[in-house]
């Protein structure tokens, strides 16, 4: 059974009919895209959604009260917040003694991305989507896991109403946004506290 449809509706951060079947088709055999569910921080540890993200850059050390706690508050704004991944069913993965057989009927969280819907006054209330967080773990990349994220972020930000969609990226990165669609404008600027 797909995941999508193992995991009850009210664990999934949003409806899942935002996620284009015809993306969907695209995945390599075995993998699914889905919004995030509260349990995908329950998976065991080297098959997480947060394990996931390390590609990415530090996420540190996360109780899971607090996932739920984070969890809670993106799916009361659900309209705003839209996170997705993607499991690989393929399975099962390795053995039990290294941590990494997966939970019955579910995969391997190998991708994820966010885009984040902001209001605006100008453009006459228009909506700007913002994506954010892509990653794909080292062991999937070049499989064009990284390119139906971006779609599929695309998609849902234009089904929900958004005018355009940007992001900022490194250097190193910007080929790969290209392929999918994406041209230079402007420059980022960053302030840390
Ligand atoms: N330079 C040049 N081309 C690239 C690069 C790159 N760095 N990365 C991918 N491509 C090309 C691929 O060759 C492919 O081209 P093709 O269609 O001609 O075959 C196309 O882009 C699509 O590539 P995918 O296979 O979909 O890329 P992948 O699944 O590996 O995902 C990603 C790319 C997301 C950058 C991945 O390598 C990754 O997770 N990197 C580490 C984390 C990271 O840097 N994330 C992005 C941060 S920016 C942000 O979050 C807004």
């Amino acid at each position: 059974m797909a995941p999508v449809q193992a995991i009850p509706k009210s664990d999934l951060l949003f409806d899942a009919a935002l996620i284009p079947a015809e993306l969907q088709a695209r995945l390599p055999a075995g993998h699914v895209l889905r919004p995030l569910a509260r349990t995908d921080n329950q998976l065991r540890a080297n098959t997480s959604f947060l394990k996931t993200l390390e590609v990415l850059t530090t996420v540190g050390t996360i109780a899971d009260a607090d996932f739920q706690k984070r969890f809670t508050y993106l799916q009361q704004h659900n309209d705003q917040y839209f996170t997705i991944v993607i499991e690989d069913m393929n399975g099962p993965v390795g053995s039990p003694s290294e941590g990494s057989l997966v939970a019955p009927g579910r995969g391997k969280i190998v991708a994820a991305g966010t885009v984040l819907v902001e209001r605006k006054f100008i453009h006459e209330l228009g909506l700007v989507g913002h994506i954010e967080d892509i990653a794909v773990s080292a062991d999937q990349q070049g499989k064009k896991l990284g390119l139906r994220i971006i779609e599929t972020l695309k998609a849902i930000g234009e089904q929900v109403g958004c005018y355009k969609v940007i992001l900022d990226c490194s250097e190193k990165n910007v080929p790969f946004y290209v392929k999918c669609g994406f041209e230079r404008k402007g420059v980022e600027m960053g302030w840390y506290v």
